[in-house]
């Protein structure tokens, strides 16, 4: 590689997040600032493989800061695994000129990114955003701040119900495979027990935890459960529990997809402004194939590869806090 950086491409992949607009907004107003061609790819790296890429202007990505999903569309695109799908792409960015790539996305589209940066010669950045906050190397994913925020509001709301009836909800957030949205939202509204896919759920410890607080007449009791714990999500608790538990009145709510939507937090819009800056700056420094984390409050740039072989770590302390707090 070597070559200067001039012309660019900016895309958003894998499952949408609030802030990267913001993200966009940032990549595409600095890129301009230093003189940059900024291209929009469509559809994430599907975009890339259709050739579906328009040029933006500093206009194109006015009045956006604010918008949650992504003005430039995501998707999960299976043709990018497959060699053929990825050299399809780099031929249709080599046409253009476009010889810098900015990926905003979570680990899947980093994976992605590892790959096409070892075989193509196109200098790639990453951001990362995801609701779920499962990237190794940074303390903050564009859009966890929001979704979490977003699964608090509604856990309060359920609360009051679940209070004045005194009964056992089991509340379902997202986190396929990370635990960051239950545990946070969890300790945040109180919750008695929180599952997440990290750590075994113990069944009989939860049951008889349950049994030992109807005992003292303790029956409000809040449950939150990421979608991919290793039980299985609320539906599947709930059927146990009413197995073990016929007399309890016990209720479920899955939040899904409402979390992923809305209008991103301030938090949320700060550090895609943040990173969307540095990223571009990184790549005109010459620094690719990392990504742009915040650690401690202060830009680091993890290698791609790195990200994708290590995983976040879950913190223990938190976990301790959860069971006392928890009485
Ligand atoms: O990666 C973000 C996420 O929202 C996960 O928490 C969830 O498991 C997944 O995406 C759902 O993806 P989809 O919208 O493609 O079903």
């Amino acid at each position: 590689m070597g070559n200067k950086v001039t012309k660019i491409g900016v895309l958003t992949s894998g499952g949408d997040a609030p802030g990267m607009n913001a993200a966009v907004r940032a990549v595409v107003r600095t890129g301009i600032y230093h003189g940059l061609d900024v291209y929009g790819i469509l559809r994430g790296y599907q975009g890339m493989i259709d050739d579906d890429i328009i040029k933006m202007e500093t206009r194109s990505v006015a009045n956006i800061i604010q918008r949650g999903g992504t003005i430039l569309k995501t998707a999960r695109c299976k043709e990018f695994y497959e060699y053929e799908g990825r050299k399809k792409a780099y031929e249709n960015l080599k046409d253009r000129g476009i010889n810098g790539l900015v990926i905003i996305g979570g680990d899947g589209s980093f994976r992605g990114a590892v790959k096409f940066s070892e075989e193509f010669d196109i200098p790639c950045i990453g951001l990362a955003g995801t609701i779920d906050k499962d990237i190794y190397g940074t303390d903050f994913t564009i859009g966890f701040d929001t979704a979490v925020n977003t699964a608090v509001e509604a856990i309060d709301k359920v609360r009051d119900t679940m209070d004045a009836h005194d009964r056992i909800f089991i509340i379902e957030v997202m986190g396929r495979d990370a635990g960051y949205i239950a545990l946070h939202s969890g300790i945040a509204t109180g919750a008695e027990n929180i599952l997440i896919p990290e750590r075994k759920t113990d069944i009989n410890d939860i049951i008889s935890s349950l049994q030992e607080k109807e005992r003292r007449k303790k029956l409000v009791n809040l449950i939150v459960v990421a979608e991919g714990d290793d039980f299985g999500g609320a539906n599947e608790l709930h059927k146990i529990l009413k197995e073990k538990m016929p007399q309890a009145e016990i209720r479920v709510c899955i939040l899904g997809h409402i979390q992923r939507g809305g209008s991103p937090s301030c938090l949320d819009r700060l550090i895609a402004s943040r990173m969307g800056y540095h990223a571009v700056e990184s790549l005109l420094e010459g620094r690719y194939n990392v990504f742009v984390g915040i650690m401690n409050n202060k830009m680091h740039y993890i290698p791609l590869e790195n990200a994708v072989k290590n995983k976040a770590k879950i913190s223990e302390e938190w976990l301790k806090i959860v069971k006392i707090l928890a009485s």
